[in-house]
């Protein structure tokens, strides 16, 4: 894109249509990344750092999920209308010195990079003052509607909520797309006309194209049929149907690409994720984030894996819960293990059933198999961690560390009272509650011993 032209994308808006109190309709997440995280996506490649948000209701959970985008933010305190949010942000635009601006609505997260480029092509083309891209929709629904003059030039657009058949006559199935190209100069002389004198009493955007007609400027309506990369979202089912769709393909490309997935239809695959072919998913699963699956890797169907790195031929069993963790080569998770932040599994260690992980490293070949909590620990290399065993990290104040060296052996049901460090090739008899630090190569026992007394009658 030349330098003179800009994007801006609205997305103050509430979303009141979707239910869903304080989150903002932009940061509604579209498999495991907000709405206006795709919109960015279609626009970086042409834009680079020439995209501007005007964000409003919620900004300032906007602002946390993209802080890189701040700088570009512009913020419209009362969400008065598209057109207001677009009188908002002028004076930015202009004093940055640009000449055409790209509106994009926040709320079309399947936008594609190549629709913007069109519009902004046949636009530059025809040398119009104003163009926006049109759809013909299925269901118009709450979509504002293009009208057309005898010689199918546009007319105007009315807004569903304006419109009167008996007026504007049977209403058309072509709808605005909520994209826009202005050319500033012909634009801004108009700005002060828009009026909410509608049945929303808000400020339309969509009413510069009856304003720049009825000022002699050429105004195009770029008709890309039916297309569902261009509908906007407003509601529950909007969004759920987008979701699909994006869902569909992306598990699409990953089989394209040699990834092996068993049943495409469960898989919920983030668009961040990377997955080597020769992985294996064998059955419903999500995967998001910034996941990167490597080669000869297996998850097994029902797992949750967030933001996690999974080396060469791990596998990770049904119903297991992954999030920042990092599973080196060849090792085995789960069933039913639960990884949080900071979990790494070093070549080949092995985590059971019911075992939790947070920060602690298990080292090379080391097992924890069973029913297990390791939080704030180190682990060696070769270790057993016994079923039951807890790393007792937390003393209603403080986090504190739990060290294991190589070799070390941790009996069943044991408490390791943190900060405490067991030596390497040590051995904790089962049931102990470790409070002091276990000497390498030595044996601890905590137990009280067993007595035997006469039963009573
Ligand atoms: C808008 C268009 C409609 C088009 C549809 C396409 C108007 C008046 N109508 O309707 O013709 O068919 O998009 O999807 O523009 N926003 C702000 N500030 C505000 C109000 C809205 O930033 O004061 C943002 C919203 O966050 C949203 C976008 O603008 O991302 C569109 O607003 P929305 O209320 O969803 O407009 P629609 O009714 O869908
Ligand atoms: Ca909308």
């Amino acid at each position: 894109m030349n330098e003179a032209t800009c994007a801006l994308v609205l997305a103050a808006g509430k979303g009141t249509r979707m239910h869903a109190r304080d989150l903002p309709k932009v940061m509604m997440p579209i498999l495991g990344e907000p709405m206006l995280w795709y919109v960015q996506r279609a626009l970086t490649p042409s834009f680079a750092e020439h995209v501007y948000t005007v964000v409003g209701f919620g900004a300032d959970r906007v602002a946390e999920a993209f802080p890189e985008s701040t700088e570009r933010f512009v913020h419209q305190e009362e969400q008065l209308g598209t057109g207001h949010a677009l009188v908002t942000a002028w004076p930015r635009l202009k004093a940055a010195g640009y000449r055409y601006v790209v509106v994009v609505n926040g709320d079309t997260p399947l936008l594609r990079g190549a629709s913007v480029d069109r519009l902004v092509e046949e636009a530059t083309a025809r040398k119009a003052a104003l163009a926006f891209l049109s759809v013909e929709a299925p269901e118009p629904n709450a979509f504002g509607r293009v009208l057309r003059d005898a010689d199918g030039r546009v007319s105007a657009i009315i807004e569903a909520k304006d419109y009167d058949p008996e007026k504007h006559g049977p209403a058309p199935r072509e709808v605005n797309a909520g994209l826009y190209f202005l050319d500033m100069q012909f634009v801004e002389p108009l700005l002060g006309w828009l009026g909410n004198t509608n049945a929303a009493r808000e400020y339309y955007i969509t009413d510069l194209v009856e304003l720049a007609i009825a000022d002699n400027n050429l105004v195009l309506a770029v008709n890309c049929g039916e297309d569902p990369t261009l509908m906007g979202i407003n509601t529950p089912l909007e969004l759920s149907d987008a979701e699909e769709l994006l869902r569909a393909e992306i598990a699409h490309q990953h089989l394209n690409h040699g990834v092996r997935l068993h049943n495409p239809a469960g898989c919920r695959i983030g668009p961040r994720v990377t997955i080597k072919p020769g992985a294996q998913i064998t059955g419903p699963c999500e995967l998001m984030g910034e996941t990167v699956i490597d080669q000869d890797v297996v998850v097994d169907a029902f797992c949750h894996v967030m933001e996690s790195w999974l080396s060469q031929g791990a596998q990770v069993r049904h119903f297991s819960h992954l999030e920042k963790a990092e599973v080196g080569p060849g090792c085995v998770v789960g069933p039913y293990a639960r990884l949080r932040p900071g979990a790494i599994l070093e070549e080949k260690a092995k985590v059971g059933n019911f075992v939790e992980m947070k920060k602690a490293v298990l080292g090379k070949g080391s097992k924890a198999s069973h029913l297990t909590y390791l939080g704030d620990a180190e682990i060696g290399e070769g270790v057993n961690i016994g079923a039951g065993t807890i790393t007792c990290n937390y003393d209603g104040v403080r986090k504190h560390k739990t060290v294991i060296g190589n070799g070390a052996f941790i009996g069943s049901n044991t408490a390791l009272v943190a900060p405490v460090t067991v030596g390497a090739g040590a051995l904790v008899g089962a049931g102990s509650t470790i409070t002091k630090d276990v000497a390498q190569g030595s044996l601890a026992l905590t137990r009280a011993e067993q007595r035997q007394l006469p039963r009573r009658k």
